[in-house]
């Protein structure tokens, strides 16, 4: 099983506050700082032109509802952190898109084969234990020619800043609930079938190991086998 903490060798103690760290502080550490009124901007290009159902891995606190269009029909919210659950709550309530919660694991969707139009992750990938097989995940069901819009931070392509991105890396994982700084999105999209329509990358404010963006848009090919 993967873990995102060191075990304390049974001391309960330790797993205890582990427990504790992850399910109530991260989250709110994450709304904090996903939360940023800079993300806006971001936030509201990712989910342009997304409609119909829309399944969103990571869902987190539902930081992206306030910015998706009307045209989407129902959000089927993956998220496995009861905390975050709890903070989206109230944008659920004023959201004038509903919200269904269906699944906790972006590895295992408890969806049907081709059931999506479209799905979102934001600064999920760099999360999620297994991002290929969210990916195949997610490919599986969406419909053929049903996009995945994302947008993350990850790998520069500067030497130096992968350099600290790499270094940095363990504590990262440690302190921030297993997010990577060094995945490749775009990469890894391409990987699990999709064809990029859309991508752009850049450094966004902020030190530069956590701010290289990619913001992107990929489709499932209409003849794409599940
Ligand atoms: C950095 S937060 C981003 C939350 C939200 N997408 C946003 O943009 O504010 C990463 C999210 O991925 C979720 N996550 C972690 N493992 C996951 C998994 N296996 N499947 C789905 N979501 C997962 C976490 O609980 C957390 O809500």
């Amino acid at each position: 099983m993967h873990r995102f903490f060191p075990t304390d060798g049974g001391r309960g103690g330790s797993v205890r506050n582990v427990g504790v760290y992850r399910e109530q502080v991260v989250p709110r550490m994450v709304e904090w700082m996903c939360g940023a009124a800079g993300m806006d901007r971001w936030r509201a290009l990712a989910v342009d032109g997304l409609s119909g159902r829309v399944v969103e891995v990571g869902f987190g606190s539902g930081l992206n509802l306030p910015h998706y269009p009307s045209d989407v029909d129902v959000v089927l919210a993956v998220e496995p952190a009861a905390t975050a659950r709890r903070l989206a709550e109230r944008r659920i309530r004023e959201s004038s898109v509903r919200v269904e919660h269906v699944g906790l694991d972006g590895q295992h969707i408890p969806l049907d084969d081709a059931s999506c139009d479209a799905a979102l992750f934001t600064f999920t990938l760099c999360t999620v234990p297994d991002p290929a097989r969210a990916l195949r995940e997610v490919r599986r069901v969406l419909r053929p020619g049903g996009a995945v819009h994302f947008l993350e931070h990850g790998l520069s392509p500067d030497p130096g800043v992968a350099k600290w991105q790499r270094r940095i890396e363990p504590v990262q994982r440690r302190l921030a609930d297993g997010c990577h700084l060094t995945r490749d999105s775009p990469a890894l999209v391409e990987r699990a079938g999709f064809v990029m329509r859309r991508s752009e990358q850049r450094y966004v404010r902020g030190p530069k190991p956590w701010s290289w963006f990619t913001i992107g848009v990929a489709v499932k090919p209409a003849d794409g086998t599940p």
